[in-house]
């Protein structure tokens, strides 16, 4: 059993990923951080974001100890991720990887931009998480400690939506809704409510007759 999980940033696609690879025991993939770990690497090396060959390069000799790095998770890092993901040259060099780990035979659970669309297309559960703008700022400004009050929420909106815009704008394998996914909008769900659909929605697509 293959579950997609696309959507947005801070959408909490991430949460209702993790949340259904525990529930029906599947392995987990977050492919963002593989797009974050190559922006790390990049800017580490001081590479030139524009460059894709470049990129491409580094994203084919990926350390995996980088995946675990806490400046990972830094607003510069999910935006320089954002930049490098854009690159055709980057997404062919960590596509086999995640195919293969979608293609384990113990199934596997997927989350991010293009996981219904381009690297596993045949997956029988797709969900597309979204929220507002708005919800998905506040979440992730929460998430930061609250920086700088109202002026910090609304810097955090602005690299929001322009992550949004850069990721669905992009040509290679834009953020997009496959046409078989479920569009699950966690605008106004707490996380047990979100999580708790997600898993409804799962169980529905698997018997339609439930
Ligand atoms: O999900 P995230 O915020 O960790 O992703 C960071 C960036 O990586 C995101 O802005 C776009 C890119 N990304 C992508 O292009 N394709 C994916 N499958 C996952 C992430």
């Amino acid at each position: 059993m293959v579950i997609a999980v696309d959507g947005p940033a801070a959408s909490g696609k991430g949460t209702i990923a993790r949340a259904l690879a525990e529930r029906f025991g599947l392995p987990h993939l977050d492919t963002g951080a593989l797009y974050r770990a190559v922006a790390l690497e990049a800017l580490r090396q001081g590479l030139d974001l524009a460059d894709g060959a470049a990129l491409g390069r580094a994203a084919a000799q990926l350390d995996s100890a980088l995946l675990a790095d806490p400046e990972l998770r830094t607003a510069h890092v999910a935006e320089a991720a954002s930049r490098v993901s854009a690159h055709p040259e980057v997404r062919d060099a960590l596509l086999a990887f995640q195919r293969a780990f979608a293609g384990q035979p113990s199934g596997a659970v997927l989350d991010g931009r293009d996981i219904g669309t381009v690297i596993a297309p045949e997956a029988p559960v797709k969900l597309f998480v979204t929220a507002s703008p708005e919800e998905r700022a506040r979440r992730r400004w929460r998430e930061l400690g609250c920086p700088g009050g109202e002026a910090g929420l609304a810097e955090v909106e602005a690299g929001i939506r322009a992550r949004d815009a850069r990721d669905r704008d992009r040509a290679a394998a834009p953020l997009r809704m496959a046409d078989d996914a479920i569009l699950l909008d966690t605008t106004g769900l707490d996380k047990e409510a979100a999580v708790q659909r997600a898993v409804d929605l799962v169980v529905g697509r698997l018997n339609p007759a439930l």
